[in-house]
This record gives structure tokens, sequence and C-alpha cells, in this order.
């Protein structure tokens, strides 16, 4: 299994994704604010992988903490914590890990529980959420896996795979469960710009696997849907709103609006942690815009003319109507989707 994150006794170590294809190097951060700083650079990237990365990020800032009792670590917990949410603003998983982290906190306050009893629980929760992201995505893998055709193209968007998880991947997971069962899948992989996860990483892991993979520029989408080459769209989600809108790397709308106008399933896979019953639609979703850099240079080497505007918004929205069905590691859900999020919750 690709090792996109792992605990060590020394910190977290993550496969480094800015070096990928090309280098497979590895960065250890053995602090919570270097945590924080490998999710903002996007060393790891990848809504579930962020969420755990922040998860981890908690435990190191507690077992490095100096402090005697927990009500004197209370503070340095609530720093911690807000230091990892001001990260990345569209990935949900990340503010779930960190509420999740933050219950478990006021558990531990009733029990008045020991400085090591807090600093072994906390690992204990950033284990368990590691275990439960490889079992989602197994499971909601096999839900996909049965709607993937028999034989034929499947467009993915961005990396939803085993780099943005703890493994196993989402929409990739999907995939991957469909060839384990004999599908004949030949994958194209949206080159996303302009990061490039999926030239970049979809691309590197799937070859890892064996997988038949294709990456294409993503204006080339429309044109291969029109040829009769892509017969199924799966993407992953940084955020699922309560009515089945749903936030993912830029292009993705795109990508839905071609796949209706050419009568090909789009379909969205995500664990229940993306699933935000707070946020009532879309709208509501923040979306990241990062640094224009991105956009004007690739490889250190300036692609644009000095001074021009740039736009780059990481994330866009995706509204119900173009989904097909979610798949989560719950099952599978349709239209209605307010309907279907709310009886699955
Ligand atoms: O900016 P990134 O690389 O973190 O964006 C990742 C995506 O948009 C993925 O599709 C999404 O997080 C789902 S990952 C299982």
């Amino acid at each position: 299994m690709i090792p996109t994150l792992e605990w060590t006794p020394k910190g977290v170590n993550f496969i480094d994704q800015t070096k990928l294809p090309l280098e497979e190097t590895y960065v250890l951060a053995t602090s919570y604010e270097e945590v924080a700083d490998v999710i903002v650079t996007m060393v790891v990237r990848g809504a579930p992988a962020i969420g755990v990365a922040a998860a981890y990020g908690v435990a190191i800032g507690a077992k490095d903490s100096k402090a005697a009792t927990i009500a004197d670590f209370a503070p340095e917990f609530e720093t911690i914590c807000a230091k990892l949410a001001s990260t990345r603003p569209t990935a949900v998983n990340l503010f779930w890990a960190i509420d999740r982290m933050k219950k478990l906190f006021a558990t531990l306050v009733a029990e008045k529980a020991s400085m090591s009893t807090v600093k072994e629980r906390i690992l204990t929760e950033a284990h368990a959420m590691y275990e439960e992201d490889i079992a989602a995505c197994k499971a909601m893998g096999a839900f996909g896996g049965v709607r993937m055709p028999d034989a034929g193209g499947v467009l993915t968007h961005c990396n939803a795979g085993a780099l943005a998880t703890c493994g196993y991947g989402t929409a990739l997971g999907v995939i991957r469960s469909a060839v384990e069962h004999g599908k004949k899948i030949k994958v194209y992989a949206d080159e996303t710009r302009p990061f490039l996860q999926g030239a970049r990483l979809t691309a590197w892991e799937l070859m890892h696997d064996g997988i038949d993979t294709t990456v294409i520029c993503d204006n080339m989408a429309a044109s291969l849907m029109r040829a009769g080459k892509i017969q199924a769209v799966v993407v992953g989600a940084d955020r699922i709103a309560a009515n089945g809108d749903f936030a993912n790397k830029i292009g993705t709308y795109n990508v839905a609006i071609l796949a209706k106008e050419h009568g090909i399933p789009f379909y969205v896979a995500a664990p229940w942690s993306t699933i935000d019953m707070k946020t009532p639609n879309g709208e509501a979703i923040p979306i990241e815009e990062r640094s224009p850099v991105e956009v004007t240079h690739h490889g250190g080497k300036q692609l644009t003319p000095n001074g021009v505007g740039i736009c780059n918004p990481a994330f866009d929205m995706t509204p119900a109507k173009y989904v097909t069905a979610i798949f989560t590691e719950r099952g599978t859900l349709e239209a209605p989707y307010r309907e279907a999020l709310a009886k699955m919750a």
C-alpha cells in the first residue's frame, strides 16, 4: 500500500506529494506547526488525508506539551487546534477531525485525566481515524465498483486515490475495486491544472498498481466523451453539503456538465467525514483561493507575462443535479439527496 502518511515515534512521515512522480521522498513533521506547514504546502493533500494529518498534528502537540495537568494544557490544546484548522478552508474532513479531537478532549477534562492518559488517548484516536479511513475507502470502493462498466473508459479528475487518503482511495478506490473484480477499466486521468494532481499523482499511483491509465489535458475530456471513449466519471469530494451539492478540485464542475451533455453517469465517492450536514447547499461552501504563483509558474519557470491578472480558486462547486450517485462507506445515495443524506445520517 502507498504510504501517504505514517506515525513514527519521531513524528509523522509524509510522502512528499509536491515531488512525485519524479522523486519518492519523505518529509518528517516533528511538531504540530510542521504538520500545519505540510498541509498548507500540499506535501500532503486530499480531504481525508488532510483530516488524519491534522489529527496526528494534535497528537504531536499533546505529546510535546510540558503541561503538568489537563487544565494547564487546555489553552495550549486550543492553540494547536486553531493552528491546524487555519491551514485549508474547503476540505471539511479537516474540521471534522479537529472537532472529533475536541469532543474527546472534553471527555478527558470531565474525567480529570492525567497528562499521560491525555497523550495516549489522543494518539489512539488519531490511529483510529487512520484505520477507519482505509476501511471507509474499501467499503465505498465496493459499493461504487459494482456501478462501474464491465469494460470501458472511466474519467477521473484530480487525485482522489491512496495519496489523498490513508490508503486505497475514494474515487480511485472505486476503480481499484472494479478492477479487482475483473472489470476491464481504462482510466482517463485529467491532468488537473494548475497543481497537476491527475498528471503527477493519479497517473503515478495507478501505474504503481498496474491499472491501465492515460493522462489527458483538462480540455480534452469533451472530445473524448463525444468519441464514445468515456463510459463513466468518478471523482472525490472535499465537502458535500446537506443537499448533495459538493466542492471538489477546480474543473470538476466542467466535467459534470460535459458528462450530463453526453449522457454519461457522473459519480462521487467520499467518506462520511466529507459530508457536512451543517452546510445547507454548495453556495455556502468556502472555496480556497491559492497563490497566483501556482498559475503563473510551473517547475520554477514563468509561463505568463509579468503583472497579468491571475485567478486561482483551488475548488469549484458542482450542483447535486449533475450527480448520478454518491458512494460512501454507509452505502450508495441517489437523488433526492437532501432526503437521502438525512436518512443515512
Ligand atoms: O487541493 P487538493 O489536492 O487537496 O484537492 C484534492 C481534491 O480535490 C480531491 O479530489 C478531494 O480532496 C477528494 S480526495 C479523496
